[in-house]
């Protein structure tokens, strides 16, 4: 055994003084060579303003001292296993595991600035000097230490911590001298590393995927994704929750079952299909981009995530929606589940909603999207997220297959994460609607219900509703002002409160049903009132679901 060449940094790597006297006083050189030898550290700190953790070795053996770099010796486990927990190729050159340390956010170095040493053995090592580790710890944000080895971690303990006053993790050696450790034992033990490092474990996917396939949720658009059913269902699920959207998808797909139809269909008729969702603009765009296709595209939407965002309503989230789960393209889809799934596994303290977190999950979840089924893998988190991770009260930690990586269940503070700006108080408008009944001119015998045409610009620009008034009314105040209107025989009937949130401001909403034996002609064209039947109400006209509590009622009678 030449001790010469092994590794430092090992728990397990005996200082055999046998061994080495006999080999001493087999060669006179070898001899000189196996002298304790005083040696100053010759490998400077790695480290940058963006280090999280520092990793500390013992000193460096006979091969980094050589290589002027950390882990030298072609045995050491130790690239190969930081490698493949942060799913990265293995840097072969120095120059490529400085890049490799510096873009994961890794420090480097060791417990030793001097000592007395025979070759790289750590057991022989005497008169030590530490090193000061205050100008790493100064200049970067070090949240975990990390001591590869017991001799590390041993020498920490005596010369460091009190000074650094940071407690550091023993992790079993990556030095072949360390062979007892398996390396799957090690990687896992190595695992540490990732949750400061806020890196999703290595099997990530393949953990996901295989919870999808016992716990994928049926959905309509699931069972023949074609790239015209993901695009309308994920343009109808942006704001809107599942359940709200699978009857819509149907009614959607029976009405206009491809591209052509939707480029052809009549803005009334979209705007009915689309009664109900809420953000309307997102149906016009939907139109507008299927005329986009048909033109430019020959009617496919195009295999491709750049090409798919030229379209009128597809961005990022959407384009990575369609790329990957109607074209099986490796391509990422990150939308508010999968942030918060996200920063609840890698203990995400930074805000939810700035560019550089949404960056940095986003080059997570690409670091961990498996290749083979990247849109059952997106779908899985949208699944795991709608349904065990939740986003508001307890999530359902029992039942999540990331229970035990999971830094925000680690840290028993599920509900800190995500991290959220503080919420904008929305503006409160109160409204009085009036649903006002009255004889159909042309049809004997029917009675029908005044809608108004919102204006084009605005909120809900264009949809139907039925004519409100600023502020809160009581009973008696809307028989004032029919009776100012002319309205003659009439009977007011409570329908009732209710709210109804947008992002930017809640209505709050009182009704009253003015049951009338007719409105004066003049009183309509005014106030541009349309009086529509019972049936037109339910099918032709598209009021928003604002409205639909009042709706509903007169529907429902
Ligand atoms: N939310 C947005 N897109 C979704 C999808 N494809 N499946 C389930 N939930 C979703």
């Amino acid at each position: 055994m030449t001790f010469v060449e092994q590794e430092a940094s090992s728990d397990r790597w005996g200082f055999d003084e046998e061994a080495i006297n006999s080999w001493r006083n087999s060669d006179p050189m070898k001899a000189e060579e196996s002298k304790n030898k005083r040696i100053d550290h010759p490998i400077p700190p790695l480290f940058d303003k963006d280090s999280r953790i520092l990793i500390l070795g013992s000193f460096p053996s006979v091969k980094s001292r050589e290589a002027a770099f950390f882990y030298g010796h072609p045995r050491n486990r130790f690239w190969r296993i930081l490698s493949e927990l942060l799913s990265c190729p293995l840097p072969e050159t120095v120059e490529e595991k400085r890049n490799f340390l510096h873009r994961n956010h890794v420090a480097v170095w060791d417990v030793i600035k001097s000592c007395d040493i025979i070759g790289s053995s750590d057991s022989s090592i005497r008169n030590v000097i530490p090193n000061d580790l205050s100008e790493i710890l100064a200049a970067s944000p070090i949240e975990e230490i990390f001591c590869n080895g017991a001799r590390s971690f041993e020498y920490y303990e005596k010369y460091l911590w009190e000074k650094t006053g940071i407690k550091a993790k023993k992790l079993p050696s990556t030095s072949p001298a360390n062979a007892a450790f398996s390396p799957e034992r090690l990687k896992n033990e190595w695992k540490a590393v990732l949750r400061p490092l806020k890196a999703a474990p290595p099997d990530t996917g393949q953990v996901l995927l295989s919870w999808y396939d016992y716990n994928a949720r049926l959905l309509p658009w699931r069972s023949d994704p074609a790239p015209y059913h993901i695009w309308i269902s994920e343009i109808m699920l942006q704001q809107t929750r599942v359940e709200a959207v699978k009857a819509s998808y149907d009614r959607w797909m029976r009405e206009l079952p491809d591209v052509k139809s939707l480029a052809e269909v009549s803005d009334e008729k979209l705007m009915k299909l689309w009664e109900g969702l809420g953000y309307y603009n997102r149906a016009r765009n939907l139109k507008e981009a299927a005329l986009s296709v048909m033109e430019d595209y020959g009617g496919e939407l195009p295999a491709d995530r750049q090409e798919l965002m030229k379209l009128k309503g597809i961005g990022e989230y959407t384009s990575g929606a369609i790329a990957s789960i109607a074209f099986g393209l490796p391509e990422a889809a990150v939308d508010g589940n999968v942030l918060r799934v996200f920063a609840r596994l890698l203990g995400e303290s930074g805000q939810i909603g700035s560019a550089s977190v949404k960056r940095s999950i986003t080059n997570e979840v690409y670091r961990v999207l498996p290749h083979k089924r990247p849109g059952d893998f997106n779908q899985a988190l949208m699944d795991l997220g709608a349904t065990v991770c939740l986003p508001t009260g307890k999530p359902l930690c029992d039942r999540c297959p990331f229970e035990s990586a999971c830094a925000a269940h680690h840290q028993g503070r599920e509900t800190d994460y995500p991290v959220r700006p503080q919420k904008k108080e929305r503006k409160k408008e109160k409204k009085t609607v009036l649903v006002i009944e009255a004889p159909m001119k042309d049809a004997e015998g029917e009675r029908g219900f005044v809608l108004h045409k919102r204006p084009g610009t605005g909120l809900l620009p264009d949809l139907w509703e039925f004519p409100n008034l600023e502020g809160t009314y009581t009973g008696a105040k809307v028989s004032e002002l029919a009776d100012t209107w002319g309205l003659g025989d009439y009977e007011i009937q409570d329908m009732g409160k209710g709210k109804h949130i947008f992002s930017h401001v809640e209505w709050q909403l009182r009704g009253y049903r003015l049951i009338t034996a007719g409105i004066p002609e003049d009183l309509c064209r005014k106030k541009a009132w349309k009086i529509v039947s019972r049936g037109n109400l339910e099918n032709r006209y598209a009021v928003p679901s604002a409205f639909e509590l009042f709706k509903k009622q007169i529907l429902d009678d």
